[in-house]
């Protein structure tokens, strides 16, 4: 299999079509955008049509649809299920971008010198997704699709994905298949593949202090009643301890903790802290205490606050101690933490160091639970074997920090092994300003998925 020539040969329609699906605004998260989100579902469909599927439709749901497409050659042969998302983050704020996020431009940076193209889902998900789209139009246009292949793109991964888990939960037939295969991670550099074996877990909650019944001026009431701004920065400041330990009572209690030998094999992984501090311009890394940072980012479990408003931000100064404080927060957890649980230990604490003079509401969002995926599958073993084909050298296994909350669903609903390869980097700056990704990044993504269709038939046989 030599899947170059004819990524070579078409590249410049490949980009052009991404930048085409680039260009709807498809924000799931804002209602504004609701028509823009369908949008991009039906883009998606005739693009499925296109590659080479025999049969795609519009799965409605009760949020944003679903779409499926399928060719079936031979039920003897196995089938793999590719899943990806069509909708992106919000693009705020709007004033760090350099360029217009639904306005994709091609730029040289120092690690794209081929180019990566800017745009809000540029590589989460649209750009890696859209180069399974890709894979599949190569392998029929050549006669090399050797299984069944099915795709399920779905519109709601950065809102939870619960539309999904109810669609899954009604269609196992429909979606049954020997292997997932999903790029929506990434990888650690362009000389040094990896597959993702480990996606972290997530609690997502939302937190609103309140103090008097109204706003009051600072010099009348200040000193004298709780400031809920105040109240919720000390509240938050006592979620960690000096050793950046959680301080949740229990939070700890089912953290699978790693053997010195598993942690010595990812310390394998070539990693610089100094180049990774000076990308991001900082004096020193920081975390907690006893965890390099690849651990710190993987493999334990954080808290962090996501936002926090409250009171006066407008121009100029007001005097006021505002009636209300509120701050998001998510817990990024590892297995065997039970969000659920880990919810529910999170809203306990919290109310329970509220002082009596504010009142504390806490408001759970969704959660997920975290992934890992053993090295000796057959899965891992063909994406394994399709990188050596195609960059040349074995790629190195990584847990990664992020979650895609749906992928142990699968495991739990469908019963299959989800596959994750990635080829953003994480300088791409997804879900920020100017995100990108790197046109080699894309095309190698396209030249590389065939070959894990011809390793896995080869080795299910
Ligand atoms: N594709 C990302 C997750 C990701 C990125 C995992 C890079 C590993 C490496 C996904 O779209 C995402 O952003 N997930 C959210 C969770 C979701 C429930 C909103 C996340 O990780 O914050
Ligand atoms: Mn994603
Ligand atoms: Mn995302």
């Amino acid at each position: 299999m030599n899947t170059k020539p004819y990524v070579d040969q078409h590249k410049d329609r490949f980009i052009n079509e991404l930048i085409d699906l680039l260009k709807i605004p498809s924000v799931s998260a804002d209602p504004t955008h609701k028509n823009d989100v369908i949008r991009a579902s039906e883009v998606i469909k005739e693009s499925l049509k296109k590659a080479g599927c025999d049969h795609v439709e519009i799965c409605e749901t009760p949020g944003f649809p679903i779409v499926y497409g399928e060719k079936m050659i031979d039920p003897k042969l196995p089938t793999v299920l590719v899943y990806g998302h069509y909708d992106v983050q919000p693009p705020d704020p709007i004033n760090l971008w350099d360029s217009p996020p639904f306005e994709p431009v091609i730029k040289k940076t120092a690690l794209h010198p081929d180019g990566a193209i800017f745009a809000r889902g540029a590589c989460d998900d649209k750009g890696q997704m859209y180069m399974h789209v890709k894979a599949m139009e190569y392998m029929t246009a050549n006669n090399e699709l050797p299984c069944n292949v099915k795709f399920m793109i779905e519109g709601e991964e950065e809102v939870g994905s619960e539309s999904l888990g109810w669609f899954l939960e009604r269609n196992r037939e429909k979606l049954a298949n020997d292997v997932i295969l999903i790029s929506d991670t990434g990888m650690i550099s362009k000389d040094v593949p990896s597959v993702t074996t480990g996606l972290r877990g997530l609690s997502y909650v939302e937190v609103e202090v309140t103090g008097p019944n109204r706003d009051l001026h600072s010099g009348l009431y200040g000193g004298a009643v709780a400031n809920p701004i105040n109240v919720l920065c000390d509240m938050i400041a006592q979620l960690h301890d000096d050793n950046h330990h959680i301080t949740i009572p229990g939070f700890y209690d089912k953290v699978e903790e790693l053997s010195k030998e598993e942690r010595a094999e990812m310390a394998k992984a070539p990693f610089s802290q100094e180049a990774y501090n000076k990308a991001l311009d900082i004096a020193e890394e920081d975390g907690e205490k006893g965890y390099t940072t690849n651990e710190r980012n993987s493999i334990r479990p954080t808290l962090d606050v996501n936002g926090i408003w409250g009171g006066y931000t407008g121009e100029g100064a007001k005097t006021v101690i505002a009636s209300k404080a509120y701050a998001k927060i998510s817990m990024r957890l590892v297995p065997d933490q039970n969000w659920h649980e880990i919810t529910e230990l999170f809203q306990n604490h919290f109310e329970s160091i509220a002082p009596a003079s504010v009142k504390v509401k806490v408001t759970p969002h969704h959660g997920g639970t975290a992934y890992v995926t053993p090295i000796d599958s057959l899965g891992y073993k063909a994406a394994s074997a399709a990188y050596e084909d195609t960059f040349g050298k074995t790629p190195i296994p990584q847990r990664s920090g992020g979650s895609i909350p749906i992928v142990a669903l699968f495991e739990k609903e469908l019963d299959s092994k989800s596959i994750l390869m990635g080829f953003g980097l994480d300088s791409d700056a997804i879900h920020s300003p100017n995100e990108h990704f790197g046109i080699w990044n894309y095309l190698k993504g396209i030249e590389t998925i065939p070959h894990f269709y011809k390793h896995f038939t080869e080795m299910s046989k």
